[in-house]
């Protein structure tokens, strides 16, 4: 089957460091390890990258479209409020992205209320912890398979 790409945006480096009552204990590595394992019992090569830079996570989203990736995971950190490069990047590509957010978004700060990413994106999950790269993860196969 097809490639899924596993993209984290800016501080997500910091996962099981950076403030664990919000994001949890476990780390990116823990996270992408998990990720790639439910690829291969799926039969899918699943990559990750994670980037602090807005251009990067751009033209990993541009190379994605080239490399016969055929989805993306993608939790763009704070970029998801106000990044329209980001959200140009997604509505000019064919590959189908899910955001993903660790936290619930709705219930925290005002300004983590408003998505520029959602209306491109294929879909959204908010709030369910790491489950939710997970829950993305299958609905990509979901959407593969068909
Ligand atoms: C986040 C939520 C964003 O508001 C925040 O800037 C992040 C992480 C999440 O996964 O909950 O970096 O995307």
């Amino acid at each position: 089957m097809g490639k899924i790409l596993l993209l984290n945006g800016p501080n997500l480096n910091l996962l099981g460091k950076r403030e664990p009552g919000v994001y949890g204990t476990k780390t990116l590595k823990h996270l992408e390890a998990e990720i790639i394992e439910l690829g291969s019992a799926h039969n899918t090569e699943v990559c990750c990258c994670q980037s602090n830079h807005e251009g990067e996570l751009i033209d990993r989203l541009h190379l994605a479209n080239e490399d016969d990736t055929k989805g993306i995971i993608f939790n763009p950190g704070a970029f998801t409020h106000y990044s329209y490069a980001i959200r140009d990047a997604i509505a000019g590509i064919q590959v189908p992205v899910i955001e993903v957010h660790i936290s619930n978004v709705h219930a925290r700060e005002e300004f983590r209320h408003t998505s520029v990413i959602a209306p491109v994106a294929h879909g959204q999950i908010v709030g369910l912890g790491l489950k939710g790269y997970e829950l993305a993860f299958f609905a990509l196969i979901d959407l593969i398979t068909v």
